[in-house]
């Protein structure tokens, strides 16, 4: 609340006159009525706070309190009477008046009483936005990035969030941020206050998974000694987030599609069909396309869980993500380590954006908060970023020659243009992506005597 608005309303103009001078030194933005009928119409204005003479020529005070309170609750009113009567004064209490102050008032007085009422509701916005904030830990805001891509996505989850489609298929590498958008959608749902389920395909061995899937009755194996609901069952109206789904045995695999598509599983040993409303969001860093070509996965499968594949790009598809990324991730640190770091360099920030990033997100957050740990000075260098730092990205070691040989010249003019390309023919950037500097590439714009196309 900047400069918050007070509204004056007393018939005397003296004492509005003595009372907006004041106001408006303490820094307050001020208006004025000398009519309940004036003062009507200015709080529609849009005013914090009312300084409110009791006795007005077309009305009393009580009245026009009552008025402002049905437009506007939160509006605070402090009577002013200079006819100090008890009544008054509980009655203006009940119909919502923050306080009274009786006339002859001392101005002093008043801009304390003014100054506590708008904390007192400065704090109370403050909680207000705060449980919403807390409320909505995974709104899709959090998804950070403003390359088309992101935007897209975030468009995407909130949509299938509202959706009712039960089954949505998550790919992309490893971090990318499956887990967060798998989240995203839960708490974007209607099924936000239900629950929201993890577990991870890869980690358990069959007939475990099996057992905390399904779940399982008296008997049905050695130990299962009494009957165990699974995961299932006990997030029957939220959402089931199976990660590594790529890494599902066959047997289970099948299980599963039925539960897809019938809604309906037995527990491990069990004869009954049990019913949950469950929406499962599976996720792969494979690309499952190939696990089906290998036999690996069950195709039935894949194009049950395909309906509503999602794919999050890698990082070095969407560089133009990597400032807001390094950003939120500098506000993240500075508050967790309590530091006061403003940012990174303009050369930190073309070298992160010339990195391949094959961690991806984590990689990234990974890195600054190393980052940030070391910093001596109030900005990030590249000093503090030695794995973008290197001159080379590990793609180079990676480069083989091929049997028939290679036109040097031609794969440098073709790695030239791509970084310029890439980079909207930022110089420095385009530089970094290639680790040389930004003579060593207007050299090679010269050499290859490369423009840039304009449509
Ligand atoms: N667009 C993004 N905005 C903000 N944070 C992100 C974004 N993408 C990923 N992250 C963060 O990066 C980290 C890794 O993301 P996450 O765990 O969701 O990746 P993943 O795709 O599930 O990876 P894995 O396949 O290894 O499980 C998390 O801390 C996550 O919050
Ligand atoms: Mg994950």
């Amino acid at each position: 609340m900047d400069n918050p608005t007070v509204l004056v309303v007393d018939d005397e103009q003296l004492i509005r006159w003595s009372l907006t001078e004041r106001l408006s030194q303490e820094g307050y933005r001020l208006l004025e009525a000398g009519t309940a009928a004036e003062a009507l119409a200015r709080h529609r204005e849009g005013v914090d706070l009312v300084l409110l003479d009791y006795r007005l020529p077309d009305g009393d005070g009580l009245a026009v309190l009552k008025q402002m309170k049905e437009v506007d609750p939160d509006t605070i009113v402090i009577l002013l009477t200079g006819h100090a009567s008890v009544g008054n004064a509980v009655e203006a209490m009940k119909q919502g008046a923050y306080h009274y102050a009786n006339k002859p008032f001392d101005l002093d007085e008043i801009v304390l009483l003014v100054e506590r009422a708008l904390e007192t509701t400065r704090l109370r916005r403050e909680v207000k936005a705060l449980r919403a904030t807390q409320a909505q830990p995974y709104g899709v805001a959090r998804i950070v990035g403003e390359s088309d891509a992101m935007v897209a996505i975030r468009a995407l989850l909130q949509k299938v969030a509202a959706s009712p489609a039960s089954t949505v298929l998550l790919t992309g590498e490893s971090g990318t941020g499956k887990d967060l958008a798998a989240k995203v959608i839960h708490y974007a749902s209607d099924r936000a206050a239900k629950p929201f389920m993890n577990i991870t395909c890869s980690a358990l061995p069959e007939a475990l998974l099996e057992s905390e899937l399904f779940g399982h009755e008296r008997g049905a194996f050695t130990g299962a000694d009494r009957q165990k609901r699974g995961l299932l069952e006990s997030t029957d109206g939220g959402t089931v987030y199976l990660d590594e789904i790529g890494e599902m045995v066959p047997g289970l695999q099948a299980k599963l599609l039925r539960f897809l598509e019938e809604k309906t599983f037995k527990r491990v040993g069990g004869a009954v069909d049990i019913r949950v409303d469950v929406r499962v969001i599976a996720a792969t860093n494979r690309t499952l396309e190939d696990e089906v070509k290998q036999g690996r996965f069950r195709e039935d499968l894949y194009y049950r869980l395909n309906v509503l594949p999602i794919r999050l790009p890698p990082l070095r598809e969407r560089s133009k993500d990597i400032p807001a990324l390094v950003s939120y991730y500098v506000d993240a640190y500075n508050r967790e380590f309590k530091k006061r770091i403003k940012g990174v360099t303009t050369e930190a920030l073309s070298r992160l954006q010339g990195y391949r990033w094959p961690g991806n997100v984590r990689e990234l957050r990974n890195a600054v908060e190393r980052a940030m740990l070391l910093v001596e000075g109030s900005e990030l260098t590249p000093a503090e970023f030695p794995v973008a730092s290197g001159a080379l990205s590990p793609l180079t070691e990676g480069v083989a020659l091929p049997s028939e040989g290679i036109d040097l010249e031609q794969l440098e003019r073709s790695l030239v243009v791509q970084a310029l390309e890439r980079s909207g023919w930022n110089q420095t950037r385009a530089a970094a992506l290639l680790g040389i500097n930004r003579d060593q590439i207007r050299y090679r714009i010269e050499k290859f005597k490369l423009e840039r196309l304009t449509t």
